[in-house]
């Protein structure tokens, strides 16, 4: 095996190269549409537990399973009711994971233990090349360490790991650029479990009634209008994660130059993505104002500015709408977890 993973655009001879791995119980790293993959056969415990050790990620952390458009879903998921074929035919081939109850069979490694499984299908062309050649399905995380900055380019990913993984495939960056939208829909309510670049409006839109949040159940739970439901653990929705090592800070889009003034003039080395310039001495990346190209843009610009020996880095405070909400959400967890490299 070799000491770092080779990147390897996704040629037929890739491909072929990436499926034997997958049939040997190893590691494979392929582009989706929203961030890189780490994956390993879905039906093969031992190669689960790999992902696991790679990433250092706590073994009890679901993951989900990728299938081949037009692959049999039943083989992972014990129901999908009406909502959950809605949905899938409404957003898939997309950025969107369904949880449903799981089938008979399907790992524990897999599922976390829980009776749930999560399911999608990439719309990437070479994760559905991958995908299909390989036949089954594939159980992938996001392709960086525990915590960390979710990759969006087969560099990313390669800068992540060493001997225990040996191919990347390489898509190009990732469109999406963020995690896929996490809808569990084993209940009556379908709840959103991670927000993303499908938005709670476009899937209360396909499903013809609304879809509540976390805090939202929670709080209908207090009120005591809804039975008592287990929502399943999502790794993602711990408060720290998608995280760079330098310390972040949100600062209100008005205050910015004068924060980045403070600490320069307190000897500080600021790295700052924001839509405007700030006057002070900083290193300075611009921002689009439009969520779906931040959203894009996000993940490469926290690691490029962790890599620029800064003490501190800076971003706007975005506005508090739905469009924002999935990159605000991504952007508050970072915020919690950095600064401890
Ligand atoms: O866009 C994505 O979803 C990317 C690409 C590679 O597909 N994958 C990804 O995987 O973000 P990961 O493991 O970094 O995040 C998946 C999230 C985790 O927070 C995990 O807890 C949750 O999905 N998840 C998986 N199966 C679940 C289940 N049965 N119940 C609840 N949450 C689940
Ligand atoms: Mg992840």
């Amino acid at each position: 095996m070799s000491p770092v993973p080779r990147i390897a655009p996704a040629s037929p001879e890739a491909l072929d190269r990436a499926v034997a791995l997958l049939r040997a119980g190893q590691l494979v790293a392929f582009p989706t549409e929203t961030v890189y993959g780490l994956g390993a056969d879905a039906s093969d415990p031992e190669a689960v537990a790999r992902i696991f050790a790679a990433k250092g990620r706590p073994n009890d952390h679901p993951v989900i399973v990728h299938v081949a458009p037009g692959n049999d879903v039943s083989a992972w998921a014990a129901t999908i009711n009406d909502d959950a074929r809605t949905l899938i035919d409404a957003f898939w081939p997309g950025p969107l994971t369904l949880i449903l109850p799981r089938a008979a069979g399907v790992p524990d490694a897999v599922t976390g233990g829980q009776e749930t499984v999560g399911v999608r299908c990439p719309s990437h062309p070479v994760a559905q090349a991958l995908l299909s050649a390989f036949g089954g399905g594939v159980a992938a995380p996001s392709a960086n360490r525990f915590g960390r900055v979710s990759p969006t380019t087969a560099q990313h990913v390669a800068d992540e790991f060493g001997p225990e993984l040996s191919l990347v495939l390489d898509g190009g960056p990732c469109e999406v650029g963020i995690e896929s939208t996490i809808v569990d829909v084993t209940g009556d309510t379908p709840v959103l479990l991670r927000p993303g670049h499908i938005s709670t409006a476009m899937l209360a839109g396909a499903l013809g009634k609304p879809v509540l949040t976390r805090a939202e159940l929670d709080a209908r739970m207090n009120a005591g209008a809804q039975a008592a439901r287990e929502v399943p653990r999502v790794s993602g929705a711990l408060a720290a994660h998608y995280a760079p090592r330098t310390p972040l800070e949100r600062v209100p889009a008005g205050a910015l130059d004068l924060r980045a003034r403070l600490l320069v003039a307190a000897g500080r080395r600021v790295g700052v993505w924001s839509t405007v310039k700030p006057a002070a001495d900083v290193i300075w990346v611009g921002a689009p104002l439009d969520p779906v190209a931040y959203a894009q843009d996000l993940y490469a610009m926290l690691r490029f500015l962790d890599t620029q020996g800064c003490d501190i880095l800076l971003v706007d405070a975005l506005p508090d709408t739905d469009a924002w909400s999935a990159v605000n959400d991504r952007l508050g967890r970072a915020v919690v977890g950095s600064g401890d490299g």
